[in-house]
């Protein structure tokens, strides 16, 4: 992701790329040399340097509170890849962190800049589809990035966080108890340490909504789209769907079927359009002008919450409520 966000900025019109961190030397110089820009193993040359305005955090999960309070602290604005943090006291501590200090933080909850995503949440939001009743969320993908992120991250914080964000904002109401269970070991690999493979998960929403999460990594890798993604939230005189798994274009050569993603970061006539692109030139036009962010902190925090209950829950064998915000 961080390849694909130095890449975006590269193309932007509104931003130069300074530098490029990682704590891989090797990955840093190969992704620097690239794109003609010193690299560096911390922030902390980041933090110094008064020309850099900005920085965009695609860390790990588990790693994105140092980087991102640092780099808040130091002044510097921050895009933070989702999710917010791995721990729902790590996103609490993130976002005191950006109230205390003049930093503006964005998360990147990229499906706020899907046309297809955003173009629900206006229709549920003008009343299109009268009240909403219930919202059905999912996400599928690769066997083999379950393989990648074992240990390192759960379908709920890199595949989930995207539809408990998208539920929460298309229905325009908050998850307020989760009863979630888990399914585990798809991966054929079992030296990797055990991970949930796929989540589903039972919500309750305000306003007496109910709704339901299915995300994972069960897809055989072979299947012919990674991003196997729905919404739909219906409601007493309509619905609004969103079908994320075909694009539009498919393609069938000797190794089968595939749907290639033309939505959130395609390459089009040598250059990175879609939502990633959006967001990222979103988030410069935003700090350039002051303005306020398409994804408010709470939201970003809320969602971490929804997390944090789902884990609970498959741990308890029980409902549980979703901590209330803090912001
Ligand atoms: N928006 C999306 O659709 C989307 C898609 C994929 C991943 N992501 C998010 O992007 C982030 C990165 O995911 P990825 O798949 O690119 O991970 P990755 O593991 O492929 O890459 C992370 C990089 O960060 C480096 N790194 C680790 N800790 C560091 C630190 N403390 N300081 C500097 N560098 C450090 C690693 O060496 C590695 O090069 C995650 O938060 C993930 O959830 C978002």
């Amino acid at each position: 992701m961080g390849q694909l966000h130095a890449r975006v900025v590269t193309e932007s019109p509104l931003a130069q790329l300074a530098a490029i961190v990682d704590v891989d030397r090797d990955a840093a110089d190969r992704v620097a040399s690239h794109f003609g820009v010193p690299h560096f193993p911390s922030v902390d040359s980041i933090c110094e340097d008064r020309h850099v305005d900005a920085a965009i955090v695609a860390v790990p999960d588990t790693a994105h509170e140092e980087p991102a309070s640092r780099l808040l602290r130091a002044g510097k604005a921050v895009l933070l890849e989702k999710p917010m943090a791995h721990t729902l006291g790590a996103a609490r501590r993130i976002a005191e962190v950006a109230q205390s200090s003049p930093s503006r933080l964005m998360v990147g909850h990229i499906l706020r800049f899907d046309s297809r995503y955003a173009g629900a949440a206006e229709r549920v939001a003008q009343g299109v589809i009268g009240v909403p009743l219930h919202v059905t969320a999912s996400r599928f993908t690769f066997r083999q990035v379950g393989s990648r992120m074992a240990g390192k991250s759960s379908p709920c914080f890199y595949l989930g966080i995207h539809d408990i964000d998208a539920m929460q904002w298309v229905s325009g109401k908050r998850i307020t108890r989760v009863f979630a269970r888990a399914v585990r070991s798809a991966a054929p690999d079992s030296s990797l340490p055990p991970t949930d493979d796929a989540i589903f998960a039972t919500c309750e929403l305000e306003d007496g909504m109910a709704g339901n999460l299915q995300f994972g990594w069960t897809l055989p890798d072979h299947a012919p789209s990674g991003i196997s993604a729905r919404l739909e939230v219906v409601g007493t005189v309509g619905f609004v769907d969103v079908d994320t798994h075909d694009h539009g274009l498919r393609v069938l050569g000797v190794t089968g079927l595939t749907l290639p993603d033309g939505l959130h970061w395609p390459e089009t006539n040598q250059r990175i359009v879609g939502d990633l692109a959006d967001e990222v030139n979103h988030f410069l036009r935003t700090i350039r002008d002051d303005k306020d962010f398409l994804v408010p902190i709470a939201d970003a925090v809320r969602n971490v919450a929804v997390n944090d209950a789902i884990i609970r829950s498959i741990q308890s064998n029980a409902p549980e409520v979703v901590d209330p915000p803090a912001f």
